[in-house]
């Protein structure tokens, strides 16, 4: 694609659910890529952005995005299909905004860009984050699905044996940017078997040892 001669355009959404430090990481990491962020952060996301890191996470997340939108703002470059990104993440996805993508009401611009990507065959990650969930929050991640986003519930995986809560966060935020599928080197550490790490060897999907 042309407009990706010159490296590449992402838009981040961070929304009102928790885990807003994973829109840090992952803005983070984007733009030590060079990938232009076009940044939206909905009003819940500012609240959470703010009960979880600190008053001043927004405006640091402000300076270091290449284009920042107001939610509000539905006549926004993003808004259009026409405007060459490629592809959007939504890191964290709260179940509203999960529920706006799922039936298609474009109602602020996070709804109205990831509806874009889906009707222009786009990557749309989801880093869905509710806990537990209810048949609804279910049928709308199925929804998304069927219509090409990619739901991915930041989980952690502790088989890279993370430090910290900064190693969880920055693993799921690469795993994330992968999705994404954009032409750059892998950046979540990958699980190259048992036998490349200094494990203890543990029989993954061997039979239960009898108690006999
Ligand atoms: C501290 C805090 C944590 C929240 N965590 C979640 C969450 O994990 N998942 C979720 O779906 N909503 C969560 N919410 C509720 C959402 O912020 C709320 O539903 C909001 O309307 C979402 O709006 P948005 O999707 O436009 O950001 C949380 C709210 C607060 C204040």
């Amino acid at each position: 694609m042309d407009w990706q001669a010159d490296g590449y355009d992402v838009i981040v959404a961070v929304s009102g659910a928790s885990g807003a430090s994973l829109g840090v990481a992952v803005l983070d990491r984007l733009t030590a890529l060079r990938v232009r962020v076009h940044l939206v952060v909905t009003d819940s996301g500012e609240r959470t952005l703010a009960h979880e890191i600190g008053p001043e996470a927004h405006g640091r997340m402000l300076l270091k995005a290449h284009r920042c939108y107001d939610n509000k703002d539905i006549g926004a470059a993003i808004a259009s299909g026409s405007f060459p990104v490629s592809g959007m993440i939504i890191a964290p996805c709260s179940m509203k905004t999960l529920a706006s993508i799922a039936t298609g009401v474009s109602g602020n611009l996070v709804a109205r860009a990831a509806d874009v990507q889906l009707k222009e065959r786009r990557r749309l990650v989801l880093m869905t984050r509710e806990t537990p969930l209810h048949l609804g929050h279910l049928r709308n991640m199925t929804s998304v699905t069927e219509m090409g986003a990619i739901v991915m519930p930041p989980v952690p995986a502790f088989y890279h044996r993370p430090r910290s809560i900064e190693d969880i966060t920055d693993h799921l935020a690469c795993r994330g940017i992968d999705l994404l599928g954009l032409s750059l080197s892998h950046q979540a550490r990958a699980w190259t078997g048992e036998a490349a790490s200094n494990q203890p060897k543990i029989a993954i999907g061997s039979a239960p040892k009898s108690r006999a």
